[in-house]
């Protein structure tokens, strides 16, 4: 089955919002697999991120993500959608900055600021499964 890595993060967890988006996910036709509420630690946020390892906001990124527990979910999509299972999920999420993420989107409709904007969706099926192993190795 195409499967793509989600994570509802601290923010999420912290404001009760994990219900809200499984919901949209969920109606949106997709499935869950797996799903875990975990604090990441500290190396495992600096391997999944490893591609903004040196950006100015890498440092803001990782506290964000290790500070509180976040949930982390393998989301799956029938056989007949192919690999693209990872831009459906996007497009439920919005653009990175919800302040400008379009209504309807999960950002949009509950995010302000890039910092605490919710949610991670992969951003290729190659992402995906390279996640999924960080996360969840096995499966
Ligand atoms: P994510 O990986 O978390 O799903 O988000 P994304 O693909 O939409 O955005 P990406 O470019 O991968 O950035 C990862 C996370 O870094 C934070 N960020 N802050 N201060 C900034 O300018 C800035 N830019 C990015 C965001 O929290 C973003 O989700
Ligand atoms: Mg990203």
């Amino acid at each position: 089955m195409p499967r793509t890595f989600v994570i509802c993060k601290p923010d999420a967890v912290e404001r009760g919002l994990v219900g809200e988006i499984i919901a949209r996910i969920e109606r949106k036709g997709l499935t869950l697999s797996r799903a875990e509420l975990r604090t990441i630690d500290r190396d495992t946020a600096g391997i999944h991120y490893q591609e903004h390892d040196g950006k100015p906001f890498f440092e803001d990124l990782i506290k964000f993500v290790t500070r509180s527990p976040a949930m982390l979910m393998v989301v799956e999509g029938p056989d007949d959608a192919g690999d693209e299972i990872y831009a459906v999920v996007r497009n439920l999420m919005g653009a990175t900055n919800p302040a400008t993420a379009a209504p309807g989107t999960i950002r949009g409709d509950f995010g302000l600021m890039v910092t605490e904007n919710l949610v991670h969706g992969s951003d290729s099926h190659e992402s995906a499964e390279r996640e999924i192993n960080i996360f969840f190795p096995g499966i």
